[in-house]
């Protein structure tokens, strides 16, 4: 555990797309210094780490950050308080057993791996290490969906109905598959994982934070759509879009919907529906709108827009520094758990049958 007083050196894996969401923040922050800048295409590790030094020398500060293109490299040369573990869906595995072979705590991103075999036994491996761990579901930092969460807990979810809703990824200007380093892994089902495992698993986090873990799924997909189009990013193999059912052990049921092929889009929104409550959130925030049985007036809450990334990074940051991890909301093992129950919706569309979920 690093001191207080002390800054917290933070090394990061994977300086790619999402690196930009926490680095604002990482920068920002007087006691976070970022010792390492490590990817496998280290010139993003360098442009990164370039970039990091002159916003620290703006605003007065100084920095020498080393770059890397192997983690383990890195964890061998550098002496580091914490890791950030950004990384596509396919590289999991060997980054995260190499830092907590160092005993060090780390943040991922989300979804925590591709095979679930795999998956369930790193989650044992970091829990066994007994580092401290956060899993990049940052819509549990939300108070739109933490005051539905209290809610829920005295008034179980019946009925849940989830969907994501977008665009396919194109090879056209604007698009952000087609510009960006993500495009060469996301649209192909074995690296990804598909639209479901990528990001529709945030709203199958969100199911299971408000209301416990499906037991069983079973899945339709489409495809044979957007392979029709003459821009699509190539070797795309994904599901077009795909129906989810889950079944709850309390008898609770869910909805959930994924579509990568609309190009008007659709967005993004969860409705709950309990005994006495109604619960309706919309778009990326994750804004509420939250009915009561009997009461004329509804109760809105706005979605945390810009501060989300930030919530995220503080809490693990101070959870580093204080050694108390109570204010974490997803460790690795429960990321692991909604992994792995989007992997079974997966597996579903594969075997077309229902599949048991298998969590850690
Ligand atoms: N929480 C969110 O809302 C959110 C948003 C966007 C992305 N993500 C997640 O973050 C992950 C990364 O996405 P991205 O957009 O940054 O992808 P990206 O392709 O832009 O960046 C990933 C980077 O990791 C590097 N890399 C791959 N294997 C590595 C390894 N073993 N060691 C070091 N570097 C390695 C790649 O070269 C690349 O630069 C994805 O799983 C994605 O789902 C989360």
């Amino acid at each position: 555990m690093a001191d207080l007083k002390e800054k917290l050196r933070i090394g990061l894996i994977g300086c790619g797309g999402i690196s930009g969401a926490h680095l604002p923040h990482l920068t920002k922050s007087e006691d976070v210094e970022i010792v390492g800048f490590c990817d496998v295409v280290v010139d993003r590790a360098e442009k990164k780490a370039a970039k990091y030094v002159e916003e620290l020398t703006a605003a007065g500060r100084t920095a020498s950050p080393k770059t890397y293109d192997d983690a383990a490299k890195m964890l061998a040369d550098i002496e580091l308080d914490a890791a950030y573990i950004l990384i596509p869906t396919y590289a999991h595995g060997t980054p995260e057993r190499e830092v907590i072979k160092k005993g060090l705590p780390f943040l991922v991103e989300k979804p925590l791996g591709i095979n679930p075999e795999d998956l369930r036994k790193l989650a044992v491996e970091v829990e066994t290490s007994g580092v401290i761990s956060s899993a990049g579901f940052m819509n549990r930092y939300r108070q739109s969906v933490n005051r539905v969460r209290d809610i829920l807990s005295e008034d179980p979810a019946i009925l849940i109905d989830g969907a994501w809703i977008g665009g396919p990824p194109l090879v056209k200007e604007g698009d952000y598959f087609s510009q960006n380093p993500i495009g060469q892994w996301w649209p192909i089902k074995e690296k990804s994982g598909g639209q479901m495992v990528e990001q529709v698993i945030h709203t199958v986090d969100l199911i299971r934070y408000l209301a416990g873990d499906p037991v069983e799924v079973f899945a339709y997909g489409a495809t044979g759509f957007n392979s029709k189009l003459p821009n699509i990013i190539p070797n795309y193999n994904l599901e077009d879009a795909a129906v989810f059912a889950l079944k709850f052990a309390n008898g609770t049921v869910a909805n959930i919907m994924s579509c990568c092929a609309a190009q008007t889009g659709g967005g993004v929104f969860l409705n709950v529906w309990a005994s006495k409550h109604t619960a309706k959130f919309t778009e990326w925030a994750h804004h509420v709108t939250l009915h009561t049985a009997g009461e004329k007036e509804t109760e809105d809450i706005k979605g945390d827009l810009e501060d989300i990334f930030p919530t995220e990074d503080r809490v693990f940051i101070n959870a580093v520094k204080s050694g108390d991890r109570s204010g974490i909301r997803c460790t690795h093992k429960d990321g692991a758990n909604s992994t792995l129950l989007a992997l079974a919706c997966n597996e579903s569309i594969a075997l077309g049958k229902p599949v048991t979920v298998q969590y850690v």
